[in-house]
């Protein structure tokens, strides 16, 4: 256990806005994985998921988190919506610190991914499809998350950072 904070929860749910807050308000680094993989492999997320495909992406996904953790402590860790959905690495995840869901509702997401060439998977992919993938990871991350929090309709980042638990 090293009190990291992981940050989970479908694209467009708002992990990097309420890890800035989070790490702002309680003095802590805040890393982004997908910032943190793009540095380290010197390319984007969309160039990685051609290069390697999603399961390249995720075995990377997989080592960044394990130096992450092996590395650095009370870490505010902004995940890819997708980093955490293994159970496996959720697992991992839970041993070094705690999963926070940031549990959104899919139509407050999707208005905030819609047509994002950053994200690999909302490029080409239709309402439905994101959905059903909505409807496929929640409960994974449910099971995954030790807090989960639902935000209210115009809650801040700020005011949701303050509602994380402290422990
Ligand atoms: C992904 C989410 C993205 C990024 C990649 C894959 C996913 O991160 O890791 O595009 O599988 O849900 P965000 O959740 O920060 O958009």
């Amino acid at each position: 256990m090293n009190n990291t904070i992981f940050l989970c929860g479908f694209m467009g749910c708002g992990k990097t806005a309420v890890g800035k807050a989070l790490a702002a308000q309680r003095h802590a680094p805040l890393i982004d994985l997908d910032s943190y993989i793009t540095e380290q492999q010197h390319s984007s997320i969309p160039l990685l998921f051609e290069t390697l495909g999603e399961d390249g992406f995720r075995k990377l996904e997989r080592a960044a988190l394990r130096t992450i953790c092996t590395q650095q402590e009370g870490v505010i860790l902004a995940c890819g919506g997708g980093a955490l959905v293994h159970p496996a690495t959720a697992a991992m995840a839970n041993t070094y610190g705690r999963i926070v869901l940031l549990d959104v509702p899919f139509s407050v997401c999707f208005g905030r991914i819609a047509g994002d060439e950053n994200r690999p998977l909302t490029v080409n992919a239709s309402r439905k499809n994101l959905k059903e993938l909505y409807d496929a990871r929640r409960p994974l991350y449910l099971a995954a998350a030790s807090e989960v929090i639902v935000p209210l309709p115009r809650e801040t980042p700020k005011e949701i950072a303050e509602r994380i638990q402290t422990k």
